[in-house]
């Protein structure tokens, strides 16, 4: 949901993080990162470990 903060306006996740409007997230499709459900870059290693080439999904978040 949105929600006001400080009088800017932020979305709020339902895991812990808050981010600005235009802010941009990259979350973890591999499974493999230590901060999940984000990104921490570990896919790098897994692909070069398997030769798989998977990346994090990047949202921008948005007004609602
Ligand atoms: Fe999993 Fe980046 S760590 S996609």
């Amino acid at each position: 949901g949105v929600k006001l903060l400080n009088g800017e306006q932020k979305m709020e996740m339902k895991a812990t993080k808050e981010v600005k409007v235009g802010e941009r997230v990259s979350f973890c499709r591999c499974w493999k990162s230590a901060k999940h459900p984000y990104c921490d870059g570990s896919h790098n290693k897994y692909n070069k470990e398997t030769g798989d080439h998977v990346g994090p999904i990047v949202v921008a978040a948005v007004q609602a």
